[in-house]
């Protein structure tokens, strides 16, 4: 009888010993291999991945990382007393993700900035659990080796895309329709978000849903503010990159094509076998591959609809943001002459938080409303109601 427990106890410890040698633990940072790992194995993909490094402006879009602030004067009113208003930068390839966020002068308030621009972020949470959030960023960025690469989208086994993040896949709990991983696994950073005031987590307010109207209201009712408005003393929420929540619903969308249909065509090598390309850059580079599969059009055809949609988009943003402009300088006037009553001064600030978001969301979105231009349009003339609105009443 004690002979059999004996080796029963003895068979437990060897399977337990034998379990934790054959399961691996939680991916840690050291784990993550590098692109340059699957240089060999994977000579198309690593190849066009190379070529993120290529900076080439478009009409409209493109990879030259130039200032904002001084190609649209009008940031200098709309941003004052963010960091958006020195420092804003276009987007550029993947590769450059982690030396970017290091490199800019916009404060970094914890590790979790590194959410989207470093694969090794995600070791860092297996490491540290969420309280990797609130670490120093500083301290983190210099373990951090590897900007966006293969981890972020196959972990280490390329081939089948995968979420690595958790803030998406938590998010999407609150979702009942199914989404095409074609949109999500760039929906993993190309999203808005903001970073939870205590604990720094990223974190992706789509309880209501992830529209920008749905958005807007779960983060102002979760009590969330990214700055006050030196000029109006408007609180105000900081709209980062949404290309998903706006291409959701669109006329593509509807047709059934996501983000990596046009993003990262099939190619073909020089031995004539096939390839998705790993060069996000302006699909307007590749319309051949990316387009002309459903389009009529030729190539030249195809871009000029494209930028006519594009056009109509931007001349709308910067009137927009002249009509806010107006009236956040009407707004200072006011204020200072001391005629408001608090009743006005808050019903005025609400105009110019609402107005703020609407039109911050589509110029911050980059595709300049290629993406959902009915969309885009819609908001925008949203925006243009509340300045409107916020004129009158300080007027009257
Ligand atoms: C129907 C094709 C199509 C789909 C689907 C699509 N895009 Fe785009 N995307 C474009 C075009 C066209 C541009 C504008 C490029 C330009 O202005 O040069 C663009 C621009 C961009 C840019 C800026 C690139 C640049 O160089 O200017 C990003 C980032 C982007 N898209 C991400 C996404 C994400 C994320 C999704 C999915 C949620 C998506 N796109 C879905 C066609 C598409
Ligand atoms: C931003 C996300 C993303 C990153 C980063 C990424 N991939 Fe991919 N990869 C994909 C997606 C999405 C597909 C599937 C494309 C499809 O089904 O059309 C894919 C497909 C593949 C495939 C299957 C064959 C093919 O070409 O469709 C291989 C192999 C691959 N990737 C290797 C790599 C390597 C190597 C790297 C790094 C140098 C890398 N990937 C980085 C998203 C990514
Ligand atoms: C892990 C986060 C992450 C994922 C996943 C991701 N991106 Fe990005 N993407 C970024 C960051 C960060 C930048 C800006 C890099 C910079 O400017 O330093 C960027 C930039 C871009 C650009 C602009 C590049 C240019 O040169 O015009 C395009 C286009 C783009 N991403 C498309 C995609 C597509 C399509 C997917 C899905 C297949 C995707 N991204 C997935 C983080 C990500
Ligand atoms: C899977 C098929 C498919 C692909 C791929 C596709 N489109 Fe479309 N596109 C459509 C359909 C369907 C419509 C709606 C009918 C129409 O307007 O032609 C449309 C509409 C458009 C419009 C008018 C949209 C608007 O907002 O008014 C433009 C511009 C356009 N596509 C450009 C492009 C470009 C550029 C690409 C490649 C980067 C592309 N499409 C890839 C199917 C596609």
């Amino acid at each position: 009888m004690k002979r059999n427990l004996f080796v029963i106890a003895f068979l437990v410890v060897v399977s337990i010993i034998l379990l934790m040698i054959l399961v691996p633990g939680p991916i840690e940072v050291d784990d993550i291999l590098p692109a340059e790992h699957w240089a060999e194995e994977y000579p198309d993909q690593y190849e066009s991945y190379q070529r993120n490094l290529e900076m080439e402006r478009t009409t409209f879009g493109g990879s030259e990382p130039y200032q904002y602030p001084e190609e649209y004067p009008f940031l200098e009113t709309l941003y004052a007393g963010n960091a958006f208003s020195q420092d804003y930068r276009r987007s550029r390839g993947h590769p450059y993700a982690l030396e970017d966020v290091i490199n800019t002068e916009r404060p970094k308030p914890a590790a979790s900035c590194l959410s989207c621009k470093s694969s090794d972020y995600v070791g860092m949470l297996n490491e540290h659990g969420s309280e990797a959030a609130a670490m120093d960023f500083d301290e983190m960025s210099e373990i951090a080796v590897n900007p966006v690469s293969c981890f972020d989208c196959h972990r280490n086994e390329p081939g089948n895309p995968v979420v690595t993040r958790t803030h998406l896949n938590e998010a999407l709990e609150h979702i009942e329709e199914g989404i095409d991983l074609g949109n999500l696994v760039c929906g993993q950073c190309h999203i808005e978000y903001y970073l939870h005031d205590d604990t720094k987590v990223v974190s992706v307010p789509w309880d209501r849903g992830y529209n920008a109207w749905a958005v807007e209201e779960e983060t102002l009712a979760r009590g969330h503010v990214d700055w006050v408005h030196p000029l109006t003393g408007a609180e105000l929420l900081k709209v980062q990159h949404p290309e998903f929540e706006t291409y959701m619903g669109s006329i593509h969308d509807r047709a059934g094509v996501t983000c990596i249909d046009c993003h990262m065509p099939e190619m073909v090598n020089e031995e004539g076998d096939t390839y998705s390309s790993h060069h996000w850059t302006s699909p307007l580079k590749h319309v051949e591959a990316s387009c002309l599969g459903c389009h009529q059009e030729t190539e030249e055809e195809l871009i000029v609809r494209t930028e006519e949609v594009q056009g109509e988009v931007y001349e709308k943003t910067n009137r927009a943001a002249e009509m806010l402009v107006e009236f956040i300088e009407e707004f200072e006037d006011a204020l200072d002459s001391g005629e408001l009553s608090d009743e006005v001064i808050e019903q005025a600030r609400e105009y110019h938080q609402r107005a703020m978001w609407r039109w911050d969301f589509v110029f911050v979105e980059n595709g300049t409303g290629f993406h959902n231009s009915a969309f885009a349009m819609e908001i925008l003339e949203e925006a243009m109601e509340y300045s409107q609105q916020g004129l009158e009443l300080i007027q009257n």
